[in-house]
């Protein structure tokens, strides 16, 4: 990710409006929603995937550049293991039925955090993914599994520390960019507009370092009712932001 200072000019779309290029969203309040419905919370996130169908083509049709989208947080395994299991199933369900139409898009898919941590099948289901589509020129779809902000902050010193006790690296020319360079996001637009549903006004440990210049939105819909209309409301709400980065 580059340097928000540097490269960070929100494009702008045929009609003038401001579209940012990097959204990204915490994705919050399944179990909420299906509370509210006397229904199992497993209902919620179901709800939820189908919140995600709609953002996505949402995002793809605004000219949005890149959607990265909080899915399990390395603190979810907090979670009672029938939820963990519960959501892994979904996930599963997602890949297998879901590849096809993104790749048909155009989509390119990642995932940042530590995936390679979830059950093998799912490992091997996001790498065919990845390596599907990797070569089309659309939108960055991100998956965030097993992510945590500091881990991934963590796992960059430590790919740095490794690179200078083996020489490559001189510590002394460590900046700001060599560390973005080792991030799971290297590869992204910088991050514009981060968003969180259901009213809760935290990061809980997401993109803290690519965060430092976004603009942060916290609505009360709960993520299974968002969709391609609360996603074009929030873009509105960005286009009307100040941005200054420190300056005048
Ligand atoms: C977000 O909804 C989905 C995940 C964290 C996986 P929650 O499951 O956190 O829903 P609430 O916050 O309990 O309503
Ligand atoms: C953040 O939501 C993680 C995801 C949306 C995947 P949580 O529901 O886990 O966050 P906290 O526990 O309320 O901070
Ligand atoms: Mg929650």
């Amino acid at each position: 990710m580059a340097s928000p200072a540097g490269d960070a000019v929100a494009s702008r779309s045929a009609g003038g409006a401001v579209v940012p290029r990097h959204v990204a969203i915490i994705m919050d309040g399944n179990g909420r929603w299906a509370k509210k419905r006397l229904l199992p919370r497993i209902a919620g996130h179901r709800q939820g995937a189908e919140a995600l169908r709609k953002t996505l083509r949402a995002a793809g049709e605004m000219g949005i550049e890149a959607l990265t989208l909080y899915a399990f947080s390395s603190e979810n395994w907090r979670r009672p293991v029938t939820e963990i299991a519960d959501l892994m199933g979904l996930l599963r369900h997602y890949l297998r039925r879901e590849i096809d139409e993104i790749h048909a898009n155009g989509i390119r898919l990642h995932v940042i955090g530590d995936y390679r941590r979830l059950d093998s099948d799912i490992v091997a289901l996001i790498d065919e993914a990845r390596a599907r589509t990797a070569g089309n020129s659309g939108m960055h779809f991100v998956i965030a599994l097993n992510y945590g902000a500091q881990d991934e902050i963590v796992r960059a010193a430590r790919a740095l520390a490794e690179e200078a006790r083996s020489g490559t690296l001189d510590p002394a020319s460590i900046d700001a960019s060599a560390i973005e360079a080792r991030l799971d996001t290297h590869c992204l637009p910088p991050l514009d507009l981060l968003i969180r549903t259901s009213g809760e006004a935290r990061l809980s440990n997401f993109l803290l370092w690519q965060a430092a210049y976004a603009e942060l939105l916290f609505v009360d819909t709960l993520w299974p009712d968002f969709d391609g209309a609360a996603l074009a409301k929030a873009v509105a709400a960005f286009g009307a932001r100040e941005r200054r980065y420190g300056g005048l």
